[in-house]
């Protein structure tokens, strides 16, 4: 480290973000010889990923021989509607099972069938029992276990670290620039490739499963350092979040009490999916559950806190206790509700982000040189809408292809990186713009303005009048957004950190804005009440989000990449086979 005006740190790579996607990059980049920066805003080992509990995709058919490749392949691909990146969601089926055994190798224990192979459950729109589990804690395992092997690997970790700017030397990727939460100082990392794995943006919404570091800073970051971005208009409610009470509204309830039997029903006790969708019932994918429960509520026949009942007493207490034992916990603490003996009370929350930066498919490469991503913050892998269980073989699969990536770029490279100090000057300027005495913005109100703006006019149901509202305000809160003023130091100061985070926010919820608007037809996740119906044209167009020269965000329409025939031919023959219960 030297003494300078800020911290300076170098590596080879530096990876931001140290969910599964990070943590997998990071260790397939130092396991090819990279010398390796971890950047956490966190503490290690606190990342979204745990929110993913129900299990992880992928077709090892231990219990439903007839899984294959295929079959996920073709899952994935009818459940983003089509506008998945195909070699994307090729390679995430044909590889996903050879990660979830080297991460048993590494020392996740997963359950167990009778004979001893690893356990899998069924889920949404999944059509064979696939997803591997550790109970309702399976992205907590495996973050337990990538971590381990990470620290093992020797990998540098830099934890409640927040980076807000990438720095580049001409068109290539040169490090990154930013500030130690607790210190407030400013930090540089010299990097010859920089992998994005921040996650997500949940946090634009009012109602959301993410917590607080889910701000959308490695996309906007991405966008800034003139990143391609995709499908930005398509953000997943996952379909069961908590109700009540309000202090936990929108916490996540696991797909895996519906994988285990759960049952959903409205205040008339009836089982509303049978008229839905009558084959995968309660299993069917969370864009038509959540607008399944969000119709029940409007229709006036939601439960007394306006969701759904989900209800699984009929398994019993020592089968849910064995299986859902975080969820059995979370609802006795936070709701004083026993789900042995009673049904949750249940609504659809903002929990995923499907769009994010574009990458090419082998690399996870941007179209930044030097500039990877992987997991949540990229897209194109599932199109319309995520199924449950994808997002962490999604990592495991592109956060490896990531860090393997990165470190073939980096032996790739000549010449020395030269880091322009302009760059590091205007964000520090940006950075301390809120201890400017004249500022009148309290940046926790425009932040909660934007949320109810987002989950009003963005949300589930969308019109051209409820998103333009949205636009008009977000524009109007990015003006005040400049005026912010926050009290206190620069020793550990949220209300300073969210100041820079709502300018990521705006700007992030600007792109979901446009390009719902673009988007004038409803498919997966992305509900158009204007537009009820599927349109032929957008199902083979992706919208693509840039930064123009002038600062000004732009949106061009991209032909979906078109399926070899050998894999367009799955798809003559339907599969009659549904999820099993
Ligand atoms: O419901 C869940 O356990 C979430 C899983 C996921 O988002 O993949």
């Amino acid at each position: 480290m030297s003494v300078e005006k800020y911290e300076v740190h170098e590596h080879d790579v530096i990876i931001i973000g140290a969910g599964g996607a990070g943590l997998r990059a990071a260790i397939e980049a130092s396991a090819l010889g990279c010398s390796v920066g971890l950047i956490c805003k966190s503490l290690l080992g606190k990342a979204h990923t745990v929110m993913a509990e129900g299990g992880v995709a992928a077709a090892l058919a231990n219990v439903d021989p007839q899984d294959g490749w295929q079959v996920h392949f073709g899952d994935t691909m009818r459940g983003g509607q089509f506008i998945n990146n195909y070699r994307m969601a090729e390679l995430h089926a044909k590889e996903s099972p050879a990660r979830v055994y080297e991460l048993e190798e590494w020392g996740a224990l997963f359950d167990r069938t009778p004979d001893g192979k690893i356990m899998q459950r069924p889920f949404g729109a999944h059509t064979y029992r696939r997803l591997c589990h550790v109970g309702d804690r399976t992205g907590l395992e495996m973050i337990r276990t990538l971590q381990d092997k990470t620290v093992a690997s020797g990998v540098e970790v830099y934890m409640e670290t927040t980076l807000t700017r990438l720095l580049k030397d001409g068109n290539r990727i040169a490090g990154a620039f930013g500030y130690v939460r607790e210190t407030g100082r400013f930090v540089l990392f010299k990097a010859k490739a920089v992998v994005l794995a921040t996650g997500g943006w949940g946090k634009v919404f009012k109602v959301s499963s993410n917590s607080w570091e889910c701000t959308g800073d490695g996309v906007m970051m991405a966008y800034d350092a003139g990143a391609e971005l995709i499908d930005m208009e398509m953000v997943q409610f996952h379909p069961t979040g908590m109700v009540w009470p309000p202090g936990v509204r929108g916490i996540l309830v696991t797909e895996g009490v519906r994988g285990e039997g759960g049952i959903l029903k409205n205040n008339k006790g009836e089982r509303f999916m049978e008229r839905y969708d009558p084959k995968k019932l309660d299993l069917s994918s969370r864009d038509v559950v959540a607008r399944a429960i969000y119709t029940e509520v409007q229709e006036g026949r939601g439960s007394e806190h306006g969701g759904a009942y989900l209800d699984i007493t009929h398994r019993g207490p020592e089968y849910i206790k064995k299986k859902l034992p975080s969820m059995h916990e979370q609802f006795l603490k936070l709701a004083d509700v026993d789900i042995t003996k009673q049904p949750m009370e249940v609504a659809p929350t903002i929990h995923y982000a499907m769009g994010g930066v574009r990458v090419e498919p082998e690399t996870s490469a941007s179209t930044v040189s030097g500039l990877f991503a992987a997991g949540e913050v990229a897209g194109g892998l599932h199109g319309a809408n995520r199924l449950g269980g994808n997002s962490l073989s999604d990592l495991l699969v592109f956060g490896r292809r990531a860090g393997e990536g990165a470190a073939k770029y980096v032996k790739s490279l000549n010449n020395p990186l030269k880091i322009d100090e302009a760059q590091i000057e205007s964000e520090k300027k940006l950075l301390l713009r809120p201890f400017n005495e004249s500022g009148t913005e309290n940046p926790y109100q425009i932040h909660e303005e934007l949320q109810n703006a987002m989950q009003e006019g963005a949300g589930l149901a969308r019109t051209t009048e409820s998103l333009e509202k949205a636009l008009k305000k977000i524009l109007e809160l990015q003006q005040r957004a400049q005026q912010t003023r926050v009290p206190g130091s620069r020793l550990y100061n949220p209300g300073w950190h969210t100041a820079r985070d709502i300018v990521f926010m705006l700007t992030v919820s600007e792109a979901i804005v446009r390009c719902a608007i673009e988007r004038k037809e409803s498919r997966g996740a992305h509900w158009r009440k204007d537009f009820l119906s599927k349109d032929e044209t957008w199902g083979k167009q992706n919208l693509v989000t840039y930064k123009d020269t002038s600062g000004a965000m732009k949106i061009k329409m991209m032909p979906t990449p078109q399926m070899p025939a050998e894999l367009a031919q799955l798809f003559q023959q339907e599969p009659v086979v549904t999820a099993k219960k």
